[in-house]
């Protein structure tokens, strides 16, 4: 054990060294944390980051990823020994989406972790008073998962995990107000995966954690970075006493060459859980608590088995996900991982229970190294096409516009498009684009922005009763068909571009 971490983290140094050799020169480089990493500390009002005292990452305060939503910070009973990021958190008593953005790479396979631990912080006793506790979440424009903390104890804390494609240079993760209770967040984690991983995942199909677990002895609850460098976290599975055996190796446990599907650490397949020579089956079932209901989940399970035993043991099982025999007669390789799966299907299990049950010709009960179980998040909303979304963004801060709801995608999902706007989404395989805007009587100060001009799926721009000043500018939008500049202080002549285009009665110009 202590062997492979150290050996793990020797290797990351040495990826490090080379990192900032070849672009130190061009690109200010966060040393402590790995590239790539975001980390939010969700309600921490320090001006500045900090590096976290047990995995050493580096935690940025909120403030430049949010907009709404108050700080606030768990009840002092609940402080000590809670982590760092547990301790404060916002919360969202306004408006029914609210969103955090988080800057990506389009295309790129991220690990996406939210944590919540209410601690009480408003003083209402909500996990505890009987009444329902429950908020939504949603990645980018798509159901994600809800988070329950009914009857839940206060003190803990729950994760949620996404792996996910970023559909363009920013990634949102939004809380939704299910009037049962405030949605609240404690912490954002943002974590670049290899492409090769998780290789069913893509624009359309996301998965969401539902169990992920190390088998063997382990000293931590949770293991996470550095072990894993992608941060994954992984529970260790808590039955270690009779009749469960814990084995364990410092010997090598290998990948077959060129295997990057799920990059299980070493130090994890170094060790597996067995039972007693008499036993006939090992369960997992992993069904625990609200926030594990797999009654209406597709699940897909992937198992991780390396014979550990250092004689060559007959070890021959059967694979189960509940009743349904999704691989036979399998056989542990020795020293080397087998990460089974069935390439992408999802599986109706709503019990959570796996089993591996020995053959009869096996002179050994099963074992099992690891297991991660996720389910499906379908991915079929389309976010606003990503010039419109450019464009409305410089609109809202040119003009300042606080609007509670101008948050998140403008257009998607339908409904929580932005006040205002109107989106076409008539071509089901294309992203919605904006046709009308409405900012009459906004209180828009200041000149015309030039980003309305570069929208050119815009119909329809209703900037009536403001006080814009100074000069209409040259317009040059073809499909704009209604322009409405009346109740402003703007300067004339009306450009020639814009008059022409109203004299043919191709524009419906209103200015007065
Ligand atoms: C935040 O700031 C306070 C006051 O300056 C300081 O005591 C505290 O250690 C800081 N917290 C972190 C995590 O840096
Ligand atoms: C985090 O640790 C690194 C060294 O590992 C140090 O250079 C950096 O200044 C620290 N950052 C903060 C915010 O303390
Ligand atoms: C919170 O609820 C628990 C369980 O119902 C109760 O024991 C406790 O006294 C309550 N605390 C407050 C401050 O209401
Ligand atoms: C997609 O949007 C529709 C309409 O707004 C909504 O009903 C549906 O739940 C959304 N689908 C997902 C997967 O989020
Ligand atoms: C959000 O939920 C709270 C608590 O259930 C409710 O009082 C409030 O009206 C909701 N706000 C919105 C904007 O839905
Ligand atoms: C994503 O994967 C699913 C399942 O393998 C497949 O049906 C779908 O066509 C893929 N979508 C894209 C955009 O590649
Ligand atoms: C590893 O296994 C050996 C027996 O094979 C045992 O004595 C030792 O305590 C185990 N170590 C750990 C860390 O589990
Ligand atoms: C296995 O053997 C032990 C004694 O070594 C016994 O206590 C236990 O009941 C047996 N279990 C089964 C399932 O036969
Ligand atoms: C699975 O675990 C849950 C919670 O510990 C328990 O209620 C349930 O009975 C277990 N199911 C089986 C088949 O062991
Ligand atoms: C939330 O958790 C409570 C308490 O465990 C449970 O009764 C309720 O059914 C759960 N609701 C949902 C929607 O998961
Ligand atoms: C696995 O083995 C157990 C015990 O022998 C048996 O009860 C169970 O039916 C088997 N499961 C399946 C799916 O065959
Ligand atoms: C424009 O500003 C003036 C004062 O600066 C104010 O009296 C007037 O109401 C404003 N008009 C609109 C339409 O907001």
């Amino acid at each position: 054990m202590a062997i492979s971490y150290y050996s793990a983290h020797a290797k990351l140094a040495w990826i490090f060294a080379l990192l900032l050799i070849l672009v130190t020169t061009t690109i200010q480089v966060h040393c402590q944390s790995p590239p790539g990493f975001i980390s939010v500390d969700c309600g921490f009002t320090n001006t500045s980051a900090y590096n976290d005292s047990i995995t050493g990452i580096q935690f940025d305060p909120d403030s430049g990823f949010v907009e709404g939503g108050l700080n606030n910070k768990i009840s002092a009973e609940f402080m000590v020994g809670s982590d760092e990021q547990q301790k404060t958190l916002r919360s969202f008593p306004d408006g029914s989406r609210n969103c955090y953005t988080l800057p990506s790479t389009a295309g790129t396979k991220y690990l996406l972790r939210a944590t919540f631990t209410y601690g009480n912080y408003d003083g209402l006793n909500k996990s505890r008073d009987g009444s329902l506790f429950l908020f939504g979440l949603h990645i980018g424009v798509n159901i994600w998962e809800a988070v329950n903390m009914t009857n839940w104890d206060p003190s803990l804390t729950i994760w949620k995990e996404v792996i996910t494609v970023a559909p363009a240079n920013s990634v949102s993760v939004c809380l939704i107000n299910f009037s049962s209770g405030t949605p609240f967040v404690s912490a954002l984690e943002l974590r670049p995966l290899d492409d090769l991983m998780y290789p069913f995942v893509n624009s359309s199909v996301s998965i969401s954690y539902f169990k992920r677990i190390r088998f063997g002895e382990t000293t931590e609850f949770i293991t996470r970075y550095k072990l894993d460098p992608y941060d994954r976290f992984w529970e260790a599975w808590l039955l270690t006493t009779y009749p469960w055996i814990s084995l364990n190796t410092s010997d090598r446990v290998r990948r077959l060459p060129g295997d990057n599907t799920f990059q299980v650490p070493e130090g994890i397949l170094q060790q597996a859980s067995t039972l007693d020579t008499n036993f006939s089956f090992l369960e997992i079932n992993v069904t625990v608590g609200p926030n594990l209901d797999a009654k209406n989940l597709e699940l897909l399970p992937i198992f991780h088995f390396a014979e550990i035993n250092s004689s060559n043991p007959s070890r021959r099982f059967d694979i189960y996900s509940d009743n349904e025999l999704l691989f036979p007669d399998f056989s542990p390789s020795r020293f080397q991982v087998d990460s089974m799966h069935q390439n992408g299907r999802f599986l109706h299990n709503p019990a959570a229970i796996f089993r591996l049950n020995r053959t009869r010709r096996s002179r050994l009960p099963p074992l099992i190294n690891a297991f991660e179980v996720y389910s499906l998040v379908r991915m079929d909303n389309l976010t606003t096409d990503s010039n419109d979304v450019n464009y409305m963004k410089e609109v809202k801060k040119h003009y300042n516009l606080a609007r509670i709801n101008w948050n998140g995608d403008p257009c998607s999902p339908r409904e929580y498009s932005w006040e205002g706007l109107t989106c076409d989404y008539s071509k089901s395989n294309q992203n919605p684009r904006i046709v009308a805007v409405n900012l009459s009587t906004s209180g828009l100060k200041g000149g015309l922005v030039i980003s309305f001009m570069n929208m050119v799926s815009l119909e329809n721009l209703d900037l009536s009763h403001n006080n814009l000043t100074g000069a209409i500018p040259d317009y040059q939008i073809k499909s704009l068909k209604v322009l409405d500049l009346s109740y402003n202080q703007l300067d004339g002549p009306i450009p020639d571009s814009i008059l022409q285009r109203s004299h043919a009665g191709l524009l419906d110009l209103r200015f007065a």
